[in-house]
This record gives structure tokens, sequence and C-alpha cells, in this order.
């Protein structure tokens, strides 16, 4: 007993020895604080790696962005890099029944009131044409194919621009009988010196009449029942329509061409495809060759695992062929 004690009395002595000399030493005591700095980064928890989002599903409530996936066809990136498709946006977990699309729009959007009530408006009957329209392959016979393969009850199109498409799909559906619904998400703003080829469509303190000459054509079509304009940014309408449950058995990407917009309007987009429903787009083939549209699809289905079919100048993914 009495020599344990003798043996930690001297213990304590030698301890004591040490930690006078260090701190009497300004060099040993940064050496000493570096020490201790370094064990204790080495020993703490590493940083949280988030895990990779969840593959992309087709419907309202899909997870979102893009996966590593398991197949031979689809590429892996580390989760680093699909950090970039993670999105916030919670898409309703129902969807709203093909029935009640057309008044969610009507009430979510415009106040209850459709939007062509007492149109036009006195201040801007006479700046608009009967009839004015143009589009780019907006009656190419993708547009039949594919109504005539899913007989669509909601189509989405992204970039309507005056109609020309969406007025071509509401024929179109009309004429199969079908009871359908068609979403016209544009900002209708047209693009910056869009007016160089379209001086005739009038502008009112810089504002211009594009959507104005919209209704008016759908009203001159006599499609006011199936066709409803929804006037806002492609990215902000999409997370919408997600959120509130509205989603699409045929989806129109038409809207901006360059890579970003084309992507960021795909991966929306497909958060709102109803299962077994066809995605499908214009310009596949332009002069910005694989640096637009054709880019963000091959990458879009290649991260994916998905297969793109080309219609004419389209491009069309079959959710339910990849399902
Ligand atoms: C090529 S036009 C659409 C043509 C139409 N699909 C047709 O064939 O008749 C492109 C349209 O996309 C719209 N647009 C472009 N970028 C947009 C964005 N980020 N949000 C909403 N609309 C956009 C423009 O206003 C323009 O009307």
């Amino acid at each position: 007993m009495r020599a344990k004690e003798d043996h930690h009395r001297f213990h304590h002595k030698v301890n004591m020895y040490i930690t006078k000399k260090l701190f009497n030493n300004p060099t040993a005591y940064i050496i000493l604080l570096l020490l201790s700095y370094a064990l204790g980064y080495l020993s703490s928890p590493k940083p949280h790696t988030p895990p990779p989002p969840s593959r992309p599903r087709a419907g309202a409530g899909a997870g979102a962005g893009a996966a590593t996936a398991t197949s031979n066809s689809t590429i892996q990136l580390p989760p680093s890099l699909l950090d970039n498709f993670r999105v916030t946006t919670r898409c309703a977990a129902d969807s709203v029944p093909p029935q009640l699309v057309r008044q969610t729009i009507i009430d979510r959007i415009f106040n209850g009131t459709s939007p062509y009530v007492n149109f036009p408006p006195p201040h801007i009957s006479h700046l608009l044409r009967r009839r004015r329209i143009k589009g780019w392959g907006s009656y190419g016979a993708v547009f039949g194919n594919l109504i005539d393969k899913v007989r669509p009850r909601v189509i989405i199109e992204v970039g309507s621009f005056l109609g020309a498409s969406a007025l071509h799909m509401a024929n179109l559906t009309r004429q199969l009988g079908l009871d359908s619904q068609i979403l016209c998400i544009d900002d209708f703003r047209g693009w910056p010196g869009f007016r160089d080829k379209f001086k005739d469509i009038p502008m009112v303190n810089g504002n211009v009449l594009l959507y104005f000459q919209f209704l008016q054509n759908v009203i001159y079509q006599n499609a006011i029942d199936s066709v409803l304009p929804v006037p806002f940014s492609s990215g902000s309408a999409l997370t919408k329509l997600c959120e509130w449950g509205v989603v699409g058995d045929l989806i129109e990407i038409d809207a901006g061409h360059d890579f970003n917009s084309a992507w960021a309007d795909i991966n929306r987009a497909w958060r709102i495809l109803r299962p077994g429903g066809v995605i499908f787009g214009h310009d596949y083939f332009t002069a910005a060759d694989n640096r637009g549209v054709r880019r963000a699809v091959n990458l879009f289905a290649k991260i994916n695992g998905l297969k793109v079919q080309i219609d004419g100048q389209h491009w069309v993914i079959h959710s339910a062929v990849n399902a």
C-alpha cells in the first residue's frame, strides 16, 4: 500500500515537472497546441454526405432528380454531382382527377373566373386580329400519332406562343371524341427580340400582347372548353402543378431551346407525367446540334435509363416502355 502511494507521488512529481517545463517554453507550448488540434480534427465525425436522390418515377409525388441507377444502360454519378438535381418541391400524394383539372386551374390561377369571360377588354380589342397563328412544326404527324395512342385526358404543353400546336391538338382530340383538357404553360413574352419578326403583334407600354392574341385565337377556333392558358414561367408553373397534383397523360416541351431551359423543363415535367404517359418535344434536330435540346434530352434519358424515340423533328419518351 505504502509502495503504491510512493509510486503515485513519484508520477505526479514527474508530470508537474514536465508541465512546468512546457509552459515555460513557448515553442513546446505551440507544438502541444497544434498536436491537440490535429488529434481533435482527426477524431471528429466526418461531415454528413447526403444519400443520392431516388430514381424519378412518373406521376405526382415522384422522387425528384436523377439517380444512380443500376442497369448497364445508365451512368453512375458521384453523390456530389447528383446533389445538383435535388429539388425541395413536395408534390401532392394524390393526383387531381382529369375531370377536375380545368376547374382546379381556374380556381387556383384565375380566382374562379375563366380567362375567356368578358374577352376582349375594350382597351385591347381593336389591337387584336381575329386570328393570328404562327408555329414551328406545330402540325407534325407526332401529335396525331401520340394522341391516337395515349388518348390523353390531360395534355400539358410547355411553350404555346400563339397556340398553333395547342389548337392542332384540340382539333385532334375533338375528332377522336376525347374529352381532353390542354393546359398551355407560357409566360407569353416570346423571347428578347422576337418582335423583329412579329412586328404585327402589338405592344402596349412595352407589354407585348401575345397572351391576348392567344386567347383570341382559342376563341376564334371555338376551343375555349378544352384549352386553358397557364400564363407563368415554365419553372414556376410546373412546380405548382406538381404541388397541386395536376398531372398530364401527354406533355409537350417546346419553350426555351437552350440546354439549361430544356433540361429544367424536362426534369420538372417528368415529375407530373402520369405513369404510362408520354413526354415529347420539338427541335431535337437543330443548328444547336448537340448543345441545346438534344443534349438535354439525351442526358436525361441516359441518367434515367430511358429510351428516346424520334418522330420527325420531335423526340418522344414513353414512360410505359421504360417502366
Ligand atoms: C417555340 S414557341 C412555342 C411554339 C408552339 N409550341 C407552337 O408550336 O405553336 C416557344 C414559346 O415558349 C415560351 N417560353 C420560352 N421560355 C419560357 C419560359 N421559361 N417559361 C414560359 N414560357 C417560355 C415563349 O414565350 C414562346 O411562346
